[in-house]
């Protein structure tokens, strides 16, 4: 039996590293995917790939009619939600705190917060009618180690994390279980794009500059953190709720102390 047999989910960010490798497993273990991006060839690509049991739909996260149509695409062409992923991210506003302002604040709350909030809302409606659902997000490394992002990128991603807390308390006993993930770094476009590169090779000499970082010895994938989002997904979790799952070789446990003695 496939762990997502008859479910149906929604990926934000779906046409793409973390949210791609997610709807491809989310497929392969049986569920019915509705891709939500703002990338639309690749975001169709994707769905296409995946065959009947996929949809994409064009969707902005900082817009809430957006995220409200992905949750009833979802039930309009499948009948039913069980899985939302809020995983669409990039990195936001960046550089000195005291350069930022209004207009980066809201942009970059806008895409990596309220876009979590707005699909916890919709999402949980249906799902409360329903009787029960899955709400996942992508936070970050940078959520619990504010070094490892941008300003503005590390308070949405620690919001994310007290918001999944807050919603799972109020939310389980409808049967809605709410967790979030917080990968480590992991060689997508969005952090290539950060470092201001693009394409294999750029990844490639991210994935080499990140395999030292860590307990374990080698860059994330994105299909390493599927694998996380999928076991929270399925039934295997059925009594894990509002946690922040770290998927970063050890990252965030930080340097080991021999190190730190040596130095
Ligand atoms: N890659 C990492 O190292 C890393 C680490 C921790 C957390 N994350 C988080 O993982 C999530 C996925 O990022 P990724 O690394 O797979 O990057 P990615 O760039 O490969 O994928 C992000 C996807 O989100 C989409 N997107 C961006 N803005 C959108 C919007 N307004 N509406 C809808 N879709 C939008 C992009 O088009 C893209 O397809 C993000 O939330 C990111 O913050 C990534």
């Amino acid at each position: 039996m496939r762990r997502l047999e008859g479910r149906v989910a929604v990926v934000t960010g779906g046409a793409s590293g973390i949210g791609e490798a997610t709807a491809r497993l989310f497929a392969a273990e049986g569920a019915r995917v509705v891709v939500g991006d703002i990338q639309e060839e690749a975001g169709r690509d994707v769905a296409k790939s995946l065959g009947a049991g996929a949809l994409f739909e064009r969707a902005d996260v900082t817009r809430e009619e957006d995220v409200a149509g992905l949750v009833a695409r979802a039930v309009e062409g499948f009948g039913r939600l069980d899985v939302m992923f809020n995983n669409a991210g990039a990195l936001g506003a960046r550089g000195s705190l005291l350069e930022l302002g209004a207009a980066d604040f809201d942009r970059t709350m806008a895409l990596l917060f309220r876009s979590v909030f707005f699909g916890m809302v919709h999402a949980g409606r249906v799902m409360r009618e329903q009787g029960g659902g899955v709400i996942l997000s992508t936070s970050s490394i940078a959520g619990l180690c504010p070094g490892s992002g941008p300003h503005l990128y590390t308070t949405a991603k620690a919001a994310v994390i007290h918001l999944t807390r807050s919603a799972a308390l109020e939310l389980g006993e409808y049967g809605i279980r709410v967790n979030c993930l917080c990968p480590g770094g992991v060689p997508t476009p969005l952090v290539a794009g950060a470092l201001g590169l693009e394409g294999e090779r750029a990844l490639e000499s991210i994935r080499r500059g990140m395999r030292e970082t860590q307990a374990i010895k080698r860059a994330g994938s994105p299909e390493d953190v599927a694998r996380a989002a999928l076991f929270l997904a399925s039934d295997e979790a059925e009594y894990i709720t509002g946690v922040a799952l770290p998927v970063d070789g050890g990252e965030s446990v930080g340097p080991p102390w021999s190190r730190q003695v040596l130095k």
